[in-house]
């Protein structure tokens, strides 16, 4: 069978291209997709909506991010590479209510109105669509094939092949691939902890991460490779420390940590490369945000407590890999979570094991809480925000990143993470408007 690479178009984005051996992918709930091609030029492409249009005005960059600026823009990218609009083949897929129907989810129907923005500004260009996938309950994927212009829309949890019959999980092999995990390193621990309790002196901070030559090594690497500055010239970690400032040398030494403990797990849980590095940046880049936005929890806490609230994954994902197929089955019903499957098929959660190892890493208080109650915040009588902020910045993620992961989560709590961060439901476009881009776009490699 041949190979055709995948190419995943993240939330907020498109990509347009003439024909080739390649297939262009969303993974779409709420958000819409749209594949359009002109066979007779070929050329092709397809785009990500998370929502109809912008509140107010819509920044510099984020056009991708609504129907109402991005299609246009999106049309406009095909006319010039030489598609004629009279041609254009054209399907949409998505919209979905996410997770559980609740009244918020009717009140709002953002996936419907997306659906609908991006329906009349077709009919004014007068575009015809050929096939519309859209509403339902259900993420499904799109995908346009570019060598010869196939669109399948099809749901996102097919794959997987079967389940071993019997995995043997067992407490002890669970046990044993949490001893087998090395520790966060000292130097991230120590961030943490100095940052998250303010007793923080620079030269503290460039001193400790000089003591770890992995990590410094990396922080460098960063700190002058184009996703950074593409300046280069940063030599050493005084210089790092001059030129970006003490929060962003914290900021990239957790988040390197973070990379480097979830580097070697890609089998379980993410569908592809770094799905769930990608997933904790996500994560951290809104949790930041909404500290901002709230003043309820210092930044950094918010940010890193984002980047480690799914640790426990790290070691229950090789078991999730052996088991996976029950989870896209189980995923049918739209009302089961992953902790309830995680629960069914592996006895325990990824949660009570992140706690486990949030004990033995000495985290700081704030990312135990985290960890612990992201998925059951109704229990959580503590006083810490950045457990609030962290369960919401979750939600939004997999609201408007629906893949590449094999997770659901309840969006029936979606009301209650609101009012926990003094927000209310009307307030919820202006808080899908704050959402950086750059947290949903963070385009890892595809490997299936
Ligand atoms: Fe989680
Ligand atoms: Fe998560």
């Amino acid at each position: 069978m041949k190979h055709i690479k995948t190419m995943h178009v993240p939330s907020g984005t498109f990509v347009c291209d003439t024909s080739k051996p390649l297939i262009l992918q969303a993974f779409l709930s709420s958000c819409v997709g749209v594949a359009a091609y002109d066979p007779e030029k070929n050329i092709g492409g397809l785009s990500h909506f998370l929502l109809p249009a912008p509140i107010t005005r819509c920044r510099e960059g984020d056009e991708g991010k609504y129907a109402s600026t991005g299609l246009p823009l999106f049309l406009n990218t095909l006319t010039t590479m030489g598609a004629s609009l009279k041609n254009l083949r054209v399907s949409i897929a998505g919209g979905a209510f996410s997770g559980a129907i609740s009244h918020q989810d009717i009140n709002l129907d953002i996936g419907g109105r997306t659906a609908e923005t991006v329906r009349k500004i077709l009919a004014k260009y007068n575009i015809r669509v050929d096939r519309a996938e859209t509403g339902g309950f259900f993420t499904c994927r799109l995908d346009l094939d570019m060598t010869d212009w196939s669109v399948t829309i099809s749901p996102s949890y097919t794959t997987g092949g079967t389940a071993l019959e019997s995995p043997l999980i067992t407490p002890e092999k669970i046990d044993a691939v949490m001893e087998s995990i090395k520790p966060i390193p000292q130097v991230a621990l120590k961030i943490l902890r100095i940052i998250n309790e303010d007793t923080s002196h620079v030269s503290t901070l460039s001193h400790e991460v000089k003591k770890d030559q992995v990590i410094s090594g990396q922080v460098l690497k960063y700190c002058n490779s184009a996703v950074f500055s593409g300046k280069g010239g940063i030599d050493s970690i005084d210089d790092a420390l001059l030129i970006i400032g003490r929060d962003n040398l914290a900021r990239i030494v957790t988040a390197i940590t973070v990379k480097n403990l979830f580097s070697n797990h890609n089998q379980g849980y993410s569908l592809v490369k770094g799905g769930l590095y990608h997933h904790a940046i996500g994560v951290a880049l809104i949790a930041e945000k909404l500290a901002l936005k709230t003043g309820r929890s210092h930044p950094f806490s918010a940010y890193s407590a984002g980047l480690l609230h799914d640790i426990g994954k790290i070691v229950l994902d090789q078991f999730v890999s052996d088991v996976a197929p029950l989870f896209y089955r189980d995923y049918q019903d739209q009302s089961t979570t992953s902790l309830i499957l995680e629960n069914t098929y592996l006895g325990t959660d990824h949660t009570a094991i992140g706690n486990i190892l949030a004990e033995k890493w000495l985290l700081p208080e704030s990312v135990k809480q985290t960890i612990f109650f992201h998925h059951r915040l109704e229990q959580y009588t503590g006083k810490n925000a950045t457990v609030d902020i962290v369960a919401l910045a979750n939600l939004l993620v997999h609201m408007f990143s629906a893949g590449p992961y094999l997770s659901r989560v309840d969006t029936s709590q979606f009301n209650m993470l609101l009012e926990r961060n003094g927000f209310s439901l009307t307030d919820f476009p202006e808080i899908v408007d704050m959402i950086p881009l750059h947290a949903l776009t963070a385009n890892p490699e595809m490997i299936v």
